[in-house]
């Protein structure tokens, strides 16, 4: 193996790649440029669907009134405001914000857990139904849950 192959291959390869995506281009009718659009990460879940279970929302209530009601009141998570806040975004999001924001003087304080407990009472708070499975302490699994209006889908 001499230098001069390998040489042309690294001048050669970048107008390969341009005269390839230079035909792509010409080839792709606009239907099929439609299909070749980047998706987005699949939503498989909402929050009308029971992702959360009792015993786990009523945990989340006690860490929130141990931690958070020296500042915030259930109320203030609560109703169409709140949920027009965050309908469309994944239920990923606000326990995001929670670890990374709450509590203000120290943002993280909480085990992952008990964030994504407090995100379960939350969502009860709301109206939001329990089911049989609790909410896993799992960011990238909450991003796949979409937050939706209490009832729409
Ligand atoms: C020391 C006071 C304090 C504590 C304790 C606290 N917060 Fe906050 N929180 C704030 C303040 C102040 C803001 C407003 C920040 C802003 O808007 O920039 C806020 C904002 C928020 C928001 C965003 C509201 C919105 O509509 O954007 C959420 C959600 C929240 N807090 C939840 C919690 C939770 C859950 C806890 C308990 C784990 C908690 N906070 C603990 C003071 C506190």
């Amino acid at each position: 193996m001499s230098a001069g192959p390998s040489i042309r291959l690294t001048i050669t390869t970048p107008f390969t790649l341009t005269a390839l995506i230079f035909m792509v281009g010409c080839a792709s009718a606009p239907p099929e440029q439609a299909s070749l659009s980047t998706h987005t990460q699949p939503v498989i879940r909402s929050v009308v669907d029971g992702v959360f279970t009792n015993r786990q929302a009523t945990r989340g209530q006690r860490s929130f009134e141990r931690i958070c009601e020296a500042c915030h009141r259930t109320r203030e998570f609560r109703g169409s405001a709140f949920q027009q806040e965050w309908a469309g975004r994944p239920l990923g999001d606000l326990l995001q914000l929670l670890v990374s924001t709450m509590p203000p003087n120290d943002p993280g304080f909480l085990e992952l857990s008990e964030y994504r407990d407090i995100v379960s009472y939350m969502l009860r708070q709301n109206g939001y139904p329990a089911g049989e499975t609790e909410l896993p302490a799992d960011t990238s699994i909450l991003m796949n849950i979409r937050f939706d209006m209490r009832g729409g889908i």
